[in-house]
């Protein structure tokens, strides 16, 4: 079968981003980070579809330039179609539509949420599935059956926040700054994960999860303590936090691959960039047999090389492609049965 020249765009979030392959093969990628959001402490959406707007006939050029290829070439194009903030998809979507019109190129929405799931098999050209999907983002905390692209069970999720959410929500409260995830990953590296024993939430007969007790833990602990001493033991309390967030994820993984018989785990989503919580399903997949899949750092988070890498599933599989794609700012991931 022919290899396509694919353009995948990105622009769901704070992310403009975007990528060229070859096929299956990864060409070149380009993402670049928003940072006009660093000083609000979170994404402004306002701010995030001017950025989009900006940046992406930049990176676009960029990314087609370094992999010494023109527009004139792309032959296949896929585009990020949601969840996402509805102002920064559209930026994306009518970019897409623009050039699939003035190319006559096929153009494919993809959904972000399965560009995370596959994005750990970018440069395959085969998906090990069935698989178990452990999905760790800002907006999601859920374990999924992964029988093929487009066929999932929901197996668990959170009841409120999401494992990125509740890593960005404690490190406002612990002044630390924004994205947390990223920031709690790197200080909890110097802390005593064993500092303070933060509650964790399990629920019986059940692989949910639920991280906003956690949250109001580590507030009800910060608020009696000096702020002299938790400026000291700023990055003990961090770890603590986070060997929390991390043992409630990694114990209800490796239950629901026990009970429902999976081999595979996948990790997917910006959380899967957390490095204790890789450390941790590395040991314990290795203690039982299992095969653990973790993303390539630079593709846990936002990036469009899963968006193209998905693009190039929908057109090898022959799926319709169409020019009249809407923004979904809350699609989800279908659940069959
Ligand atoms: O997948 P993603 O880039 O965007 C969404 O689709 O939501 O995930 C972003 C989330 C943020 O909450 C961020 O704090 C978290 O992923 N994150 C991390 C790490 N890197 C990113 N959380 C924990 N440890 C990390 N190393
Ligand atoms: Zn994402």
């Amino acid at each position: 079968m022919h290899s396509p020249i694919i353009l995948g765009i990105e622009t769901s979030c704070d992310e403009t981003a975007a990528a060229v392959f070859r096929g299956h093969e990864l060409i070149h990628h380009i993402t670049a980070t928003q940072l006009v959001h660093t000083s609000y402490g979170g994404v402004v959406p306002e701010y995030a579809s001017r950025e989009h707007n900006k940046l992406l006939g930049p990176v676009v050029s960029g990314v087609l330039e370094q992999a010494e290829l023109s527009l004139a070439d792309v032959e296949v194009l896929a585009v990020t179609q949601g969840p996402g903030l509805a102002g920064s998809l559209l930026v994306g979507l009518s970019y897409a539509k623009g050039l699939a019109l003035g190319l006559d190129v096929p153009l494919y929405g993809i959904n972000h949420i399965e560009g995370h799931i596959f994005a750990n098999f970018i440069g395959q050209k085969n998906l090990p599935t069935p698989f178990l999907c452990l999905l760790v983002s800002g907006g999601h905390t859920q374990l999924i059956h992964v029988e093929s692209p487009q066929n999932y069970k929901l197996i668990g999720q959170t009841r409120d926040d999401a494992a990125g959410e509740a890593f960005d929500k404690v490190a406002r409260l612990l002044g630390i700054g924004y994205p947390g995830g990223p920031l709690i990953d790197r200080l909890s590296k110097t802390g005593d994960a064993d500092f303070h024993q933060f509650s964790r939430t399990l629920f019986p007969g059940s692989y949910d999860f639920s991280f906003s007790g956690l949250k109001t833990n580590v507030l009800q602990y910060i608020s009696k303590q000096d702020p002299a001493f938790i400026k000291s033991h700023l990055a003990d309390i961090a770890a603590s936090f986070q060997e929390a967030v991390v043992d409630v994820l990694s114990s209800q993984t490796m239950q629901a691959a026990k009970d429902l018989g999976h081999d595979r785990i996948v990790m997917a989503g910006g959380v899967a960039a957390n490095s204790r919580l890789r450390s941790r399903l590395q040991e314990l997949t290795r203690n039982e047999d299992k095969t653990l899949f973790q993303p390539d750092l630079r593709y846990c988070t936002d990036n469009a090389a899963m968006i193209a890498y998905m693009g190039h599933w929908k057109y090898k599989n022959q799926l319709p492609d169409r020019l009249d794609i809407a923004a979904i700012p809350n699609l989800k991931l279908s659940f069959g049965g």
